[in-house]
């Protein structure tokens, strides 16, 4: 028999987590909101609150001064900050996303280097997989390390780096052994202050405008070979484990942009009149109400169980991942735009958080792998006999 109480029903502990997240971001995130998508300004005093709360990079684990967060936990963070401030969310997506793969595969001397000064708010860590000609195709990447003495000469470009410029540390994938496509990759921790290291312009994006997005430029960079993360040549077997979990905390992303969009329209369809009446009196907008209401919970559902099976490792967590993801991401695209529907004109304006919420929905349909590259990995998943059940 399944042992039900296993699954992936949040705890008491995880609902008082939530609601200490909420009181944080209700107060010190949602304010600076509107303010960071229109001058594009990293929002620093919402990096400060998130970081005061520990609620900046709460997977870290215990034994390296973090909060030790679970998948769950997580998940809980990242979906409450993108219900205030989603270009806020990607501080606790991004600083896991970066150092997953030092978790995952890398030295003990990596991780007591590198984790404790993010655990502690001091440093952010970035993730660097894509460039201009290697996007859904990760494995064409052309940045090189070629070795050198005792470490290894980088040179490249990476494109879409979350949080360049302001993190401290990068986790760069390189080709070390060219010819050997995927098993030819390895990872290695790059740090800003390397020489050789800059970036390019901010991108001038649809959304979240408040989190920079820039090419990270590698010019002959020095790296020591302690440096490398994991054996040579399992650079893309960790950057693929690595998304297998990260993809839930997109999903959660998107889940917490989406109860933001619902929650002010539902205050705002109970406060309007037309017609003599409250418009949510008429049975049409209800049923929208309804619709949203319905598939956000489904997309929450299958969020916390991808996050469940993140924290078990589960075998199937592949296609969990990119499930909630793909699924996710989806339904906080339609429920942002039903929002601005229901919201009418004043929807459709920056006087109302709507339409700033269905532009940052949209990159969760894109980043950490298009809906379209999720669907591959979901078919291949099903094709090989999994999930199995
Ligand atoms: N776990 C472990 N290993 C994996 C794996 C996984 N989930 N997925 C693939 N691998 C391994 C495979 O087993 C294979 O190894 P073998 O040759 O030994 O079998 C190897 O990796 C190559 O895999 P594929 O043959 O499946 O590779 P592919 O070229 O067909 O590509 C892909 C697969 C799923 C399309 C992959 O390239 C992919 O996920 N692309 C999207 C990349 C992506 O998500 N980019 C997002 C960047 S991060 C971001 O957006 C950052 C941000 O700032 C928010």
């Amino acid at each position: 028999m399944t042992d039900f109480t296993d699954l992936y029903t949040p705890t008491e502990e995880h609902r008082a987590f939530r609601a200490a997240v909420r009181e944080v971001c209700e107060a010190k995130v949602a304010p600076n909101a509107a303010e960071a998508d229109e001058t594009g300004e990293f929002p620093k005093a919402s990096y400060e609150a998130l970081r005061a709360a520990d609620f900046h990079a709460p997977h870290i684990p215990e034994e390296y001064d973090g909060v030790g967060a679970d998948a769950l936990a997580t998940v809980i963070v990242i979906e409450e900050v993108a219900r205030a401030c989603a270009a806020s969310s990607l501080i606790p997506a991004v600083n896991k996303l970066g150092t997953l793969p030092i978790i995952l595969a890398g030295s003990a001397e990596l991780r007591q280097k590198y984790l404790p000064p993010v655990a502690s708010g001091d440093a952010m860590f970035s993730y660097c997989l894509s460039e201009p000609e290697a996007g859904s195709d990760a494995v064409s990447m052309t940045t090189r390390a070629v070795a050198d003495g005792d470490g290894y000469l980088l040179n490249g470009v990476k494109r879409w780096i979350t949080n360049a410029g302001l993190s401290d540390f990068y986790t760069v994938f390189a080709v070390t052994d060219p010819g050997a496509r995927s098993k030819g990759i390895s990872a290695f921790v790059v740090e800003k202050a390397d020489d050789g290291v800059s970036f390019g312009a901010p991108e001038k994006k649809l959304g979240i405008k408040g989190s920079p997005t820039r090419e990270v430029y590698f010019d002959n960079v020095r790296i020591p070979a302690d440096r490398m993360i994991g054996a040579p040549g399992t650079g893309f077997g960790t950057a693929m484990r690595t998304l297998d979990h990260t993809r839930v905390t997109i999903a959660a992303q998107a889940v917490g942009i989406a109860q933001g969009a619902l929650d002010y329209a539902l205050g705002y369809v109970q406060e309007r009149k037309q017609f003599g009446k409250a418009i949510a009196e008429f049975q049409g907008l209800q049923f929208m109400l309804a619709d949203m209401g319905m598939k956000l919970e489904a997309a929450r559902q299958l969020t916390y169980a991808a996050a469940a099976k993140s924290q078990r490792g589960d075998a199937d967590l592949t296609y969990f991942g990119a499930a909630a993801k793909c699924f996710a991401s989806d339904v906080a695209m339609e429920i942002t735009t039903d929002a601005v529907q229901l919201l009418g004109g004043y929807g459709y304006t920056r006087d109302y958080p709507v339409e700033r919420m269905m532009r940052d929905a949209k990159i969760t349909q894109i980043y950490e792998g298009t809906n379209q590259v999720q669907r591959i990995v979901m078919a291949r998943q099903l094709l090989a006999g999994l999930p199995t059940n």
